[in-house]
């Protein structure tokens, strides 16, 4: 398989997990490049459901190299869990499972000072974050205060905890927050750290290793393009570029040595959090789509917001990304709806626009123009060919493809490995 890139094509939770796995299995060597546990990537597979947030989709195969790149924040009691979650279901990360040296670690106090920062937000100015830490993790690292996975490694870790504690307390004071035991917190992370130690090396001459001899890279992304820290709807963003220039920053492989770019797009879109979202529907429609494909967040349990697929997102993702090929995921959700929305632009102050706006302020603003069609009614979750499809089922996603750019890759039609129909990849 050439190198590939996977992104989020909309607002995250576009079905990544279950796509990375299917991939894995061409595949040599899975790379997470940015966010953290604010990520829940659901894998299905062999009857057994589980949800990562930091350790890549691929783990699931056996033999295959997993790595957390340097653009992850890392949470190291969240990854332990997640290890021994893994191990406890017969899968073995020793060995297999690498993290960069300078990978930043998210930790406790960055949680706190997640929390309290959302807390202290007034109404309006809230960013509904996951609450895991991850925008002063990578306020952190920019900051230049950040602790990386190889400071795990050396002698003077315990005093780099306890001064950044120390500090973060100044923090939490001026927002009304609790202030934490310094020397509970050193404790808890030499712990940490010992537990970790064999899993931290420096990946990048593991990564070019691994391409020089002519292994597949596959590059899995967290989050989606409309909440990138630059592309989103900011500030209702995430702090990290989850988009496919994100890819070779967060892992250290130069753009030359990336072949293609695969976006996961949902078949509707769903939105966790605030900020805009034009096609969000508040009736029967948003209801159905919440019910039947579940939408509550894989970490956090929160409801999702549902509503139509919106193609001005589709094609902004595929210019931002560079998408060579779709992925489209749960068709099925949509079986029951007797008709079927799509937006192919917006009005924005009396004007059509098909463009994405670059203000979250003017996208609040935006109503979308939909086109309708009619709904299939008939399930799609036993399809396993595009010609079994139900005649209008195949015209939505032709028209999908046809309005967002690029081309088909991958239909999924269901949470299982098995529910998955290879198009043009
Ligand atoms: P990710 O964050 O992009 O990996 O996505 P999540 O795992 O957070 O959410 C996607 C949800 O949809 C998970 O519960 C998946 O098991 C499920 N899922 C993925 N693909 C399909 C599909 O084609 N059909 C249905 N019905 N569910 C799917
Ligand atoms: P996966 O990888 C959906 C959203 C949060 C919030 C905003 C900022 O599973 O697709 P943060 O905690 O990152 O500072 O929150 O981003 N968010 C996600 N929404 N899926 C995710 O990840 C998300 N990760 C963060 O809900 O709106
Ligand atoms: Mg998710």
């Amino acid at each position: 398989m050439p190198n590939t890139i996977l992104i989020g094509s909309q607002w995250g939770d576009e079905g990544k997990g279950k796509i990375i796995d299917v991939l894995t299995a061409q595949a040599d060597m899975i790379v997470r490049y940015q966010g953290g546990s604010n990520a829940g990537h659901t894998v299905i597979a062999e009857g057994k459901k589980r949800v990562l947030r930091l350790v890549p989709s691929g783990i699931l195969h056996e033999g295959k190299v997993c790595v957390i790149g340097n653009g992850v924040v890392m949470n190291p009691l969240d990854l332990i869990e997640e290890i021994e979650m893994l191990r406890s279901t017969g899968v073995e990360c020793k060995g297999r499972l690498f993290i960069s040296t300078r990978t930043q670690m998210v930790m406790l106090y960055h949680r706190a000072l997640d929390r309290a920062d959302e807390a202290a937000r007034p109404e309006g100015k809230k960013i509904g974050t996951t609450g895991r830490g991850i925008g002063p993790a990578y306020a952190a690292k920019v900051s230049r205060t950040g602790l990386r996975c190889g400071d795990m490694l050396i002698p003077e870790f315990p005093e780099l905890v306890r001064e950044q504690v120390l500090e973060t307390n100044v923090k939490l004071a001026q927002l009304n927050a609790e202030a934490l035991d310094a020397d509970e917190m050193v404790q808890t992370y030499i712990e940490a750290a010992e537990k970790l130690r064999p899993y931290i090396v420096d990946t990048i001459p593991l990564i070019h290793k691994a391409d020089r001899e002519g292994k597949s890279l596959l590059l899995e992304g967290a989050q989606g393009t409309m909440l990138d820290i630059d592309f989103g709807t900011y500030p209702f963003v995430t702090s990290s570029n989850p988009t496919s220039g994100g890819a070779c920053i967060g892992s250290g492989l130069s753009p030359r040595r990336i072949d293609r770019v695969v976006g996961v797009i949902k078949a509707y879109t769903t939105r966790v959090g605030e900020g805009p979202f034009p096609t969000e529907d508040f009736g029967d429609v948003g209801k159905t789509l919440a019910e039947r494909g579940h939408e509550f967040g894989a970490v956090t349990g929160r409801p999702r917001r549902c509503g139509w697929f919106d193609a001005v997102v589709a094609r902004y993702a595929q210019m931002v990304n560079g998408v060579d090929f779709w992925t489209l995921t749960k068709l099925d959700v949509m079986d029951t709806l007797p008709e079927i929305k799509i937006c192919v632009a917006y009005e924005l102050d009396g004007k059509r626009i098909e463009d994405m706006p670059a203000s979250a302020a003017e996208l609040a603003r935006c109503k979308p123009i939909y086109e309708t069609m009619p709904g299939w009614l008939e399930e799609t979750s036993n399809v396993t060919a595009m010609d079994q499809l139900p005649l209008k089922a195949k015209a939505y996603v032709e028209r999908l493809v046809e309005l967002s750019g690029g081309r088909l890759g991958i239909l999924s039609v269901g949470p299982a490995r098995e529910s998955t129909i290879r198009v043009g990849i």
